[in-house]
């Protein structure tokens, strides 16, 4: 529990996703935090302070001049002692006042007084959101250190569709979880490939493996909140980047192995966690191929470069980590596989169990043996999986992959 014994100061501003910050104090509870809860006068209008007070079993704070502060303090003192303040939901007007550095209630005074890091969970229309005016303070804002955790595209109360939703408390949640990792790579290049590879038979039509990209995106995201600088050589998915990872996005294996043959070099941890299509079409067809009368059809097909052998074969190759989905024989097939890639870390499941889904299972093989994972969510393997690596550099147990 990475949030457990946490000191938070959670501000609450006048929206309707107010009422989600209450299912968020409660989240933060249930991890052991200590949830203070400060609220904008236009909050009480959508979700009352006795409701926050009960779930976080503390009082709730609304009013600059509250007597129960010593010496009319408030400003300074609710907030001293927290390590984090989440404003959820954050308005356009509250940012624009935290970008202006106004302090004219007790929220906006202890946001501009903190000396903790500030995390704001943004809500609000769509055409609020897109307003210059927003937009300038968000860059303000994100210039000036503070993190944001979305907002969303969707549904929207007022029955509009577009950004401007804040996340779902168990994201926010997330997002809180992510600024408490531990930074063991900090100052690394980290190179990942993840999704699977589509390899064209003809315009419509191609060969590709079984993939979500979901162990790749999350080990860019556990190395990006490690510390590292990370770049994801991506085949097509449909998921969205992780926050601060830049994304290169390819189709296939030849078009992902000429990023990497570009950045690997440069990098200090190459993770493999692409399903590259083993095989191309020798013949691509120019145009569609037409069904023929019965009878079967051959394709020619012609081995792809094996990108994580070639990057562990570099004369002064990062530290690489292979991933293998096996249908069989984990261990012996894991084994062979990283003996032949001649890779420190190769990280195994049975692709029947992980395949497109949250949770995953892993075992991780290296020189000292096996070590099983899980089951977990995907994110938190990953993050296991990075704090693996990190011990593995920090002893500098075959730190390259040429020992
Ligand atoms: N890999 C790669 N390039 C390829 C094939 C695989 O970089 N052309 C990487 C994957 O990203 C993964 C590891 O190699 O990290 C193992 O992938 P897998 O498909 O299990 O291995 P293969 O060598 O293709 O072995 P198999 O015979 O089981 O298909």
């Amino acid at each position: 529990m990475t949030l457990k014994g946490k000191k938070f100061l959670l501000g609450v501003t006048g929206g309707i996703a107010a009422y989600k910050a209450a299912q968020l104090a409660r989240l933060l509870v249930k991890e052991g935090a200590d949830v203070r809860v400060a609220m904008t006068e236009a909050a009480t209008r959508f979700v009352t302070p006795v409701t926050l007070q009960a779930l976080t079993g503390q009082a709730v704070w609304t009013d600059l001049w509250d007597p129960r502060v010593r010496d009319n303090m408030g400003h300074i003192e609710l907030s001293r002692d927290r390590e984090l303040i989440v404003v959820a939901p954050a308005t356009a007007d509250f940012l624009a006042k935290l970008a202006g550095g106004l302090a004219d209630d007790l929220l906006s005074t202890l946001c501009a007084a903190r000396r903790s890091p500030l995390l704001v969970a943004p809500a609000m229309n769509v055409e609020m959101w897109e307003n210059a005016a927003t937009q300038r303070n968000v860059h303000t804002l994100r210039g000036d250190g503070v993190h944001f955790a979305g907002p969303a595209a969707g549904d929207q109360a007022c029955g509009e569709v577009g950004m401007g939703r804040m996340l779902e408390p168990e994201e926010i949640l997330a997002e809180i979880e992510a600024l408490f990792q531990p930074k063991p790579l900090a100052g690394k290049r980290v190179l990942v490939t993840a999704g699977p590879t589509e390899e064209p038979i003809d315009p419509v039509r191609v060969i590709t493996n079984a993939s979500s990209g979901k162990m790749g995106y999350a080990v860019a995201r556990a190395a990006r909140e490690a510390g590292a600088r990370v770049t994801l050589v991506s085949g097509p998915t449909a998921l969205d980047a992780p926050a601060g990872v830049q994304r290169i996005a390819v189709r296939t294996a030849e078009q992902m192995f000429e990023a990497v043959k570009k950045l690997a070099p440069d990098s200090d941890l190459f993770f493999g966690v692409a399903a590259v299509s083993d095989y191309r079409v020798k013949n691509r067809a120019a145009q569609k191929i037409k069904k023929g009368a019965g009878g079967g059809m051959t394709l020619e097909l012609i081995e792809n470069p094996d990108i994580l052998a070639w990057v562990a074969a570099l004369k002064d190759a990062p530290f690489c980590v292979g991933f293998a989905a096996e249908s069989e024989k984990l261990a012996e097939n894991a084994q062979a596989k990283r003996a032949k890639k001649d890779v420190p870390l190769l990280v195994a499941n049975l692709a029947q169990r992980a395949l497109g889904a949250d949770d995953s299972e892993v075992t991780l093989f290296d020189d000292d043996g096996r070590h099983p994972l899980g089951p977990a969510p995907k994110l938190e393997l990953a993050r296991e999986i990075v704090a693996h690596v990190a011990r593995m550099l920090a002893g500098e147990k075959r730190t390259r992959a040429k020992a």
